[in-house]
């Protein structure tokens, strides 16, 4: 483990879109500091601490869009759970999120799909768990469906994924989760359109960082894409970032008094329901 002699801090050499998992980690972990947090999130605050990585400079003073995106999610998590108290969640793209501490209630099965530096972020700076697994695959190779049974019930989480995957991947990878799993539900976040063709021009965040590429964008008027998926799949919830707490959403929340706009310009989150 290389520790910068200068800082003290644990020196990560991440690119392109593996780097992207250190930018809702240094949202999250500012909303620790905050005493209205949405989230109680102490592991992305220690390791922000530790790792030697210029967030500030990168991605610029935080928000809150990947406090209430993790609050949503956990909180859907945390309901599926009350009712399949021994569930698997299966997180694609996990990046170094610390779900697993967020929601665990001592019984569920969690397996972690990422690319290999991903996965090695993972194991690097977090702790091992007898229930955590995790799978070195692209969430778009069978690979990481190989080992889950088919008719399997889980709960399939994929935040800020699918953005970087071309609308046939985002269709073919729904489809076989929709095709290999019952009874279950998949939840992920939408970037707009809009968002999408800015970050193929080169999307620079701040100075010193460019976003990669997002090739997929679909707008919140448009969700009724999701129905054609499959069969079994249809969406269950939709809403925008700003809906499930407007006050901290701001100035962007005013935007839900016009509907017009929201369905082309609203990044969302989604729940679909696979029977
Ligand atoms: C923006 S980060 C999101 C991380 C995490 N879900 C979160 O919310 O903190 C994107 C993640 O997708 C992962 N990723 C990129 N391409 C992937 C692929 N083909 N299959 C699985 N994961 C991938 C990256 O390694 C990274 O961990």
């Amino acid at each position: 483990m290389e520790a910068n002699g200068r800082t003290g801090k644990e020196e990560v050499s991440l690119q392109g879109v593996p780097e992207t998992l250190l930018w809702p980690l240094w949202n999250r972990a500012a909303e620790q500091k905050r005493e209205d947090r949405l989230i109680d999130d102490p592991f992305s605050a220690d390791l922000v601490d530790r790792i030697d990585y210029d967030f500030e400079a990168n991605f610029g003073k935080p928000n809150a869009s990947h406090a209430v995106r993790a609050r949503v999610i956990d909180d859907a998590l945390k309901l599926w759970l009350e009712k399949n108290p021994e569930g698997t969640v299966i997180s694609l793209g996990e990046g170094l999120d610390s779900q697993f501490w967020r929601v665990d209630n001592g019984s569920m099965r969690w397996i972690s799909v990422d690319v290999a530096e991903s996965i090695e972020m993972r194991k690097r700076f977090l702790p091992a768990e007898e229930r955590m697994e995790s799978v070195v695959s692209s969430a778009l190779d069978d690979l990481w469906l190989k080992n889950i049974p088919q008719g399997s019930k889980a709960f399939i989480v994929m935040a800020g994924l699918l953005m970087y995957f071309r609308e046939e991947e985002v269709k073919e990878l729904l489809y076989r989760i929709a095709d290999h799993f019952r009874e279950s539900l998949a939840m992920f976040d939408v970037i707009p359109v809009w968002f999408s063709r800015k970050s193929l021009k080169g999307m620079k965040v701040t100075k010193t960082y460019t976003a990669p590429l997002m090739p997929w964008g679909l707008n919140y008027g448009d969700y009724s894409w999701f129905d054609e998926i499959h069969p079994r799949c249809r969406i269950k919830r939709k809403m925008t970032y700003a809906d499930p707490f407007p006050e901290r959403m701001r100035p962007y929340s005013y935007l839900l008094a016009f509907p017009w706009l929201t369905n082309r310009l609203a990044p969302g989150i989604v729940q679909l329901e696979i029977t």
